[in-house]
């Protein structure tokens, strides 16, 4: 074994090093409170035994609860503490650390460890004063596609790229959780408060996790608990019948109720703090009450009556459409189905049901409107998704570094006024509150995440949850101080301007080289990896570009298309209707133009294709040059492993790219019979 796979087969430690807790060991400390987090803080500070008293200690840590008096803790006054969140109260030598509970508090820990990491790296003392941190999402969840067993097509975890799962092993939940412990730990420091441990599509073994494997999941629910997570079950609308031998799944028959009524009893008897079920139903072949003539406000509604006496949640997802759609049908809109199904529902979910809604109306693509659902249900609890697996972005090959999509996303006013974060977010008194939920990047790689630098979206998903007011270069300079926290302060400035030089663009570089100008998909459509441009063309799923010798894009609009703009609310529904004032990076979404139309930037859409293709390509000279330039640092501040991944991803992203250009300004080459003014070469 050389030296490089020795480092390789340790798994990192990510966004939190002993190198980023240390300064906090330093210092004489003193934790009040008890229970598993605060027993986790203690474990963290490495204080056991004697301590300074609270009064004394430089750093004071406890739930707000179990402060007697300010002067206990050494203070005058008692800072308000805000729900769910932490306050830091600094003087010129001391600092207090208040959480809201003992989630919170540990949150807060970390909260802590990344202000001194962040500081160090650029050079600023936090200044004495009382600050305050709350998140913005009550609900702040990871999905996991993970399966029990390896699923013949999709592997063991359904569009991941960081190997096998850390829950699951040889279709048991595995008996050594050590890894799912570090997860969580992960998880927390970033403010994420939920997880759901398996797959949306609920195949027939993992089904049995609701019944049989109580005993494995109360396992994994209690890993989870010490770090203030709660877990989710992903279920199957056809439990009834699947599991419980009942002839129906019908949700409005007693003997179902019943049935999922007494299986919620048995959960919440082996986890009682349990989160809830998240369920995909009357989607890509999943069941649902459609079968049964019956609505999914009728579905919803009867699972979360079972859950209701507990205080559990259900998740419902909102991703339905016909998969079986044919291509010579040009009435038929995948991006209209979310709408058309669920606004009509609005207000007639019960309130522990969240609607979760992907966040463009397609699907997970690296450019999209945002979904329309988002602004037509004000009176539905809903969730945003977002998906930090890369499946459409790079599948962790590609460096793509996607929190300035995500924040877009978030701060998006598309209501016309207020920002999408505050629509889920249920902030003002006039939408209730849900959140944001992700699909999880992470598998058993010893990096976590296959490509190391991915780690950076697991990371800003939690941030960008609990305050999407963060910019995505904070939150880099945020992953950068605690994941090189070991490194010296020169060396970290150097690894620090080379790491926003790769990722800040990297979102922007892949759309580059990738389907131009909103049409999404061209891709394969068994590996959702690229380039084939056809791939979707003449499919069942619904996803076309439509382009011929002429012209390329799908008319979505109302005046001559499938109605699509007409979903959203004005002004966006005017802006995206209008081939004037539609944004340039969406136009092909909305609408279809010929090759000669005028963007934005002056250039026609076909030469806009062949140059951004070109130019995004000759973009990653910059990225593979500025990772180079830190080759004296490996096996140093930057480890010998983590380096050899990086590389070894990097040629492969390039080797990607080239054909992703290629291809894509072929196709249109030979589509079109324009040539390419700049005189590349084409095929
Ligand atoms: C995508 C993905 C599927 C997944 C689905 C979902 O279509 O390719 O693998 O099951 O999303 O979100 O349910």
């Amino acid at each position: 074994m050389t030296p490089d796979n020795a480092v390789a087969v340790t798994v990192h430690p990510a966004w939190l090093p002993d190198a980023a807790l240390a300064p906090l060991r330093a210092q004489p400390s003193a934790v009040l409170g008890a229970g598993p987090c605060l027993d986790r803080v203690r474990s963290e500070l490495r204080s056991g035994g004697r301590g300074p008293a609270p009064a004394e200690a430089r750093l004071v840590v406890a739930p707000v609860e179990a402060v007697a008096s300010p002067s206990s803790v050494g203070l005058d006054a008692l800072p308000e503490v805000p729900a769910g969140g932490h306050a830091i109260v600094r003087t010129a030598d001391r600092t207090v650390l208040l959480g809201a509970d003992g989630p919170a508090t540990l949150r807060g820990l970390y909260a802590l460890a990344r202000e001194e990491a962040v500081g160090r790296m650029l050079g600023r003392d936090a200044a004495p004063g009382t600050t305050t941190s709350a998140p913005e999402q009550p609900l702040r969840m990871l999905d996991h596609w993970d399966n029990m067993t390896v699923h013949p097509v999709m592997g063991q975890i359904e569009r991941g790229y960081a190997g096998g799962s850390i829950f699951y092993a040889d279709g048991e939940v595995r008996a050594d959780l050590g890894r799912v412990r570090d997860y969580a730990r992960l998880l927390a420091a970033t403010g994420v408060e939920a997880v759901g441990i398996n797959n949306v599509n609920v195949h027939a073994h993992e089904a049995r996790l609701l019944t049989d494997g109580l005993g494995d999941v109360a396992r994994i629910a209690d890993v989870f608990r010490a770090f203030g997570i709660r877990i989710f079950l992903s279920v199957s609308f056809g439990s009834p019948r699947v599991l419980g031998g009942l002839e129906t799944a019908d949700p409005l028959d007693p003997a179902v109720a019943s049935w999922w009524a007494s299986t919620a009893d048995r959960v919440y008897a082996a986890v009682p703090d349990f989160g809830g079920f998240l369920i995909k139903a009357d989607s890509e072949g999943q069941p649902g009450p459609f079968a049964y003539g019956r609505s999914h406000a009728d579905g919803a509604n009867m699972l979360a009556a079972a859950l209701r006496p507990h205080g559990g949640t259900v998740l419902w997802r909102a991703f339905v459409y016909d998969h079986h759609q044919d291509w010579r049908d040009r009435t038929t809109d995948r991006a209209r189905a979310s709408y058309d199904h669920f606004a009509p529902l609005d207000g007639t979910f019960a309130d522990n049901v969240v609607l979760q809604v992907k966040h463009g109306p397609m699907d997970f693509q690296v450019r999209e409107p945002l979904s329309p659902v988002l602004a037509a249900m004000p009176r539905t609890r809903l969730a945003i998704e977002l998906q930090v697996t890369q499946e459409y972005t790079g599948q962790q090959r590609h460096v793509c570094y996607l929190a300035p999509a995500w924040r877009e996303y978030l701060r998006f006013p598309l209501d016309g006024s207020r920002a999408v974060a505050s629509i889920v977010g249920g902030s003002g008194a006039s939408s209730p509150a849900g959140g944001v939920a992700a699909v999880s990047n992470v598998g058993d790689d010893a990096f976590w995440t296959g490509h190391p630098l991915a780690q950076a979206n697991l990371y800003a998903f939690g941030r960008l949850a609990w305050d999407s007011t963060l910019t995505a270069e904070h939150v880099l300079d945020e992953w950068i101080a605690l994941t090189f926290a070991g490194a010296g302060l020169d060396d970290l400035a150097r690894i620090r301007a080379v790491l926003h030089e790769v990722m800040d663009g990297s979102w922007a570089r892949y759309e580059g080289y990738t389907a131009p100008l909103g049409v999404g998909f061209m891709v394969d459509p068994g590996t959702h990896g690229g380039p084939s441009v056809d791939g979707y063309e003449y499919s069942r799923w619904g996803t076309y570009h439509f382009a011929d010798r002429d012209g390329i894009g799908v008319d979505r609009t109302v005046a001559t298309g499938t109605g699509f703009a007409g979903q959203f609310p004005s002004p966006w529904r005017e802006t995206y209707e209008s081939v004037d004032t539609c944004p340039d990076e969406l136009l092909l979404f909305f609408h279809h133009v010929p090759y000669s139309h005028v963007l934005r930037s002056g250039k026609t859409v076909i030469q806009h294709i062949y140059d951004s293709r070109a130019e995004a390509v000759e973009g990653l000279d910059g990225v593979e040059a500025a990772w180079d330039s830190l080759a004296d640092l490996v096996g140093g501040a930057v480890p010998a492993a983590f380096d050899a991944r990086v590389r070894e991803r990097l040629e492969v992203q390039r080797a990607s790219a080239v054909e992703w250009r290629d291809q894509v300004r072929s196709y249109f080459w030979r589509k079109s019979g324009v040539k390419d003014a700049s005189g590349r070469v084409v095929y």
